[in-house]
């Protein structure tokens, strides 16, 4: 039986008039939160059951939880983009749900069937469509997430786990908005490894950034570039977005989806996109020797963050530690050409300014 995701006995609809201010200025990203969340629990031998759609509120969490002690947790992120006519659609979100069931089968937690996952999201972006900012490249942003909630501390997969989607108003990813970022390249530290938990969603995967993405704002870069777990020569992808170089001889290449890296909904949607650009699209391994060298001498012409949050983001620098100190190669062009092309279609077809032929926006509102 399908889960309907209905608004909870009681649970007040209509947001309060106050959050109109708050959506004229920028909201950052991921500081706001809207009115309500779906919610639905699974259990071992029931299934998946009361689920809901309620205000916005904190879990109760018993100490023992599993998620707390071992991380048992994946999540996704996409996002609701209201249109000139006030109608407000989804791009993709069927990639998304697809993406979460292969993250919880790597992190043994329950399926949720794609459909549930779809509805739990249309609900919220309905009941919150009051939140979806009207303001240019501003969207409700949607994070739908599952966690081990059994209060249990044996290391195996939980019986007792939460689905939620929570949403809230988001601008820029990177304070600066869409300014070229620079790159802090890591070959001290590693985001995952052969067999490991890279290609999932999963908020452990994050936690073991963060002090590589330290060190990376410690030398006034903006996201980390990690390298392969075993020598550290192959390049894989960015924190929180994956890595896009443009050549001089026209192609567009990126790392391919080997296991280790996020395949990214935004990845995939550029490398279809880059026929139309004159681009061809290769996804192969390339090492951090052509990444220096391939931009020192210009056969590398831009290079460029793309993800969700960050949509398309122009790389300027790529900065690493080398023996003798801290070297730094600048793209020849910052923002270039492409980079800004590919980065206006696709905000272009997810605002439903540009046609989209690959039938990737769907009208929620
Ligand atoms: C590690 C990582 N890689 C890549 C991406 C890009 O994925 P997507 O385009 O589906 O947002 C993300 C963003 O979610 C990410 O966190």
């Amino acid at each position: 039986m399908s889960l309907s995701f209905d608004l909870a006995p009681g649970t007040p609809s209509t947001p309060p008039a106050e959050i109109a201010r708050l959506l004229y200025g920028d909201p950052g990203f991921g500081r706001l939160f809207s009115d309500h969340m779906a919610v639905a629990a699974w259990s071992d031998g029931r299934g998946w059951h009361d689920d809901r759609l309620q205000a916005h509120a904190p879990f109760q969490f018993a100490p023992g939880e599993a998620v707390l002690h071992y991380a048992q947790e994946i999540f996704e992120g996409l996002k609701a983009y209201r249109r000139d006519d006030d109608s407000i659609w989804l791009f993709r979100p069927e990639a998304n749900a697809r993406r979460f069931n292969q993250s919880a089968d790597r992190l043994a937690l329950p399926r949720l069937p794609e459909e549930d996952f779809l509805r739990a999201v249309r609900q919220v972006v309905t009941v919150d469509a009051a939140w979806a900012p009207a303001a240019a490249e501003q969207t409700l942003y949607l994070r739908p997430f599952m966690f081990a909630s059994e209060s249990f501390l044996g290391v195996r997969a939980a019986k007792e786990v939460v689905f939620a989607v929570i949403a809230g108003p988001a601008g820029s990813y990177f304070p600066r908005g869409p300014e070229p970022v620079d790159i802090w390249v890591t070959t001290t530290y590693s985001r995952s490894g052969a067999g490991g938990t890279g290609a999932a969603k999963c908020g452990g995967n994050y936690a073991s950034s963060l002090l590589a993405e330290r060190q990376a704002h410690d030398h006034d870069c903006q996201q980390v570039l990690f390298t392969d777990a075993a020598s550290h020569e192959w390049v894989e992808e960015l924190g929180g977005m994956n890595l896009c170089l443009v050549t001089a001889a026209g192609q567009l290449v990126t790392p391919p989806l080997d296991g280790a890296i996020l395949a990214g909904v935004t990845r995939d949607s550029i490398l279809q996109l880059a026929p139309r650009h004159g681009l061809e699209p290769v996804e192969r391994p390339v090492s951090l020797t052509e990444l220096w060298s391939g931009v020192k001498s210009g056969s590398i012409v831009e290079a460029f963050a793309c993800g969700t949050a960050a949509v398309i983001t122009a790389v300027r620098s790529f900065r690493q530690q080398f023996e003798d100190g801290i070297d730094e190669v600048r793209l020849p062009q910052a923002n270039g050409r492409q980079t800004q092309a590919l980065r206006r279609r696709l905000i272009d077809i997810q605002w439903g300014r540009s046609a989209d032929d690959f039938g990737w926006t769907t009208r929620v509102v």
